[in-house]
């Protein structure tokens, strides 16, 4: 069975911009259009040309420069905003108006509350049908594509409803948005009105129907699809949902749930190229300085990503236990294994082996319970926190000295000093010491308990990751007789990195040494 097309009506550039705060010029909202066409959207409304000379110019621009997609511009039912509509698109190849008006009795007492449109709410709905015919015929002296919008159609009185539509379709519209302003519908609801004007419209088939959903009560992308359920053939939305107060349906949500649910809407399909998805998404939220939710359906940073042990497990076991999408077909490279103090030791030897390091069960067992205590100071760990961790615990000399205990006291208008406990093969030897700094102290203190005294050439800190819980790194260069030994040592702590760097570089020293009265002896 040939499946029917659902054009997809993108308004980011026109409702989405109208989100509070935000405005987008118009070389951005070429920008943006030209990655409008790349994901291969049908429609492309450009602005509202009457509302300001930039929107003019932005919709001129597109209109002369984008190629393929309908461009589209939106209106009052008046026909000054229709002129003004009419040159903006001038250029375009496709070019649509999109006019309408209000039609819920709350919008027109609001609206329209003037006696010049009418003193009863019959005559107003008389002159608003009226206005409505007029402005759809004078476009239709220009331009065929003319889609017609009934403004809050969601809380509308359904005989005027119909009656306006019949109205407009009959003086030329092709398509009737139904939009449901306020996001006031139930998915039951805004279904059963889209079945109701197929129903009731007698002409409604000389035009494809449309919805347009608000996010008011964070059902747009699910009333969205109940409209299409009951024959809407084209969806009004945004990249990430932006718009209005909480926004309009999310094309990128409406589009993989039917692409994802194929078996449920078997007789439609997009034209979508949803692998521009994801970078549709950054270009909107960096234009319109709105950043994307961690957790956002279809796009969001862990939209993809897996953390729980038992999550991480089943996932790596087989990807469809955890996952009802490829991230492939979003435009994303791969799934993400996110590291934290809930992953598992299978998902922390996975992202091992894929670094390239190959561990023994027990080298596993070491570093994953040094990740444990590291990632439970840290949101989540990175692959620079397990390089660190594989160079401090897999790849380490054998501890001759091991540093028990440190404690450092410093401050404004104190003299920093430090004591240590460092343990041996037979002892735990114990010191105190004073220093220019608290590293300085340590490393004195260091110097007393473990009888050695060699030169300090370098030492060097930085931040392994990013953030305030970050690893920290420190590298001491020390030369003892000539020779050079490079100690590490990594901590959330600067200066118990520090101090393990030293002793690191210690144990290394007193390691070279044995080996060489070995080789003499
Ligand atoms: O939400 C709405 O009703 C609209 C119309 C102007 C189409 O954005
Ligand atoms: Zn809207």
């Amino acid at each position: 069975m040939s499946k029917e097309t659902v054009q997809i009506f993108d308004t980011t550039l026109r409702d989405g911009e109208q989100a509070a705060g935000t405005r987008l010029g118009a070389r951005e909202k070429l920008e943006i259009a030209r990655q409008l066409v790349r994901l291969n959207v049908d429609i492309i409304e450009a602005g509202f040309p009457a509302s300001s000379p930039e929107d003019f110019e932005a919709v001129r621009l597109i209109s002369e420069q984008i190629e393929g997609p309908v461009i589209c511009g939106l209106t009052r039912a008046r026909i000054e905003d229709i002129e003004t509509a009419r040159k903006a698109l001038a250029k375009a190849r496709r070019p649509r108006i999109h006019t309408g008006i209000g039609v819920s009795e709350i919008h027109i007492a609001g609206k329209f509350a003037d006696d010049k449109y009418g003193k009863t709410i019959g005559e107003k709905q008389a002159t608003i049908l009226k206005m409505a015919v007029e402005a759809v015929r004078h476009t239709a002296q220009y331009i065929k594509d003319i889609e017609f919008y009934a403004e809050d159609s969601g809380r509308a009185d359904r005989a005027f409803l119909y009656e306006i539509l019949e109205a407009v379709v009959d003086a030329g519209a092709t398509v009737l948005n139904i939009p449901d302003t306020t996001g006031y519908a139930m998915p039951e609801q805004y279904g059963a009105l889209i079945a109701d004007i197929r129903a009731n419209v007698p002409n409604v088939k000389k035009a494809i129907i449309s919805v347009h959903c608000h996010n008011d009560l964070g059902l747009a992308v699910a009333n969205s699809l109940a409209g299409v359920s009951n024959g809407a053939r084209q969806v009004e939305g945004t990249i990430n949902g932006v718009g209005e107060r909480a926004g309009n349906a999310a094309i990128e949500e409406v589009v993989m749930a039917m692409h994802t649910r194929r078996d449920f809407f078997e007789d439609v399909e997009t034209n979508i190229n949803t692998r521009e998805f994801y970078r549709s998404s950054h270009m909107v939220a960096d234009m319109l300085g709105m950043p994307v939710p961690a957790n956002k359906a279809v796009v969001g940073h862990n939209a993809f990503a897996h953390s729980s042990g038992i999550h991480v497990d089943g996932f790596l076991k087989k990807r469809e236990t955890y996952e009802i999408m490829r991230p492939e077909d979003i435009g994303l490279a791969e799934s993400r294994v996110v590291l934290t103090a809930r992953t598992g030791r299978h998902g922390l030897r996975h992202r091992l082996e894929e670094m390239g390091y190959t561990l023994s069960e027990q080298e596993l067992e070491k570093t994953y319970e040094r990740f444990l205590a590291v990632a439970d100071k840290k949101h989540e760990m990175f692959d620079e926190d397990l390089a660190a961790i594989i160079s401090d615990e897999i790849h380490a000399i054998e501890q001759v000295h091991i540093l028990e205990y440190l404690h450092v006291a410093c401050g404004t208008g104190t003299l920093p000093t430090a004591s240590v406990k460092i343990k041996t093969k037979d002892e735990i030897k114990q010191a105190a010491a004073c220093g220019d700094g608290p590293v300085d102290a340590a490393y004195e203190a260091i110097r007393e308990a473990t009888g050695l005294s060699p030169k300090l050439e370098n030492y060097s800190i930085r931040a392994v990751t990013g953030g305030k819980e970050a690893l920290g790194e420190a590298t001491v260069r020390i030369t003892e007789d000539g020779r050079t030994f490079t100690g590490r040592g990594i901590s959330t702590d600067i200066i118990e990195a520090s101090a393990k760097a030293y002793v690191d570089a210690i144990n290394r020293m007193v390691a070279a040494q044995h080996v060489s009265s070995e080789a003499k002896g």
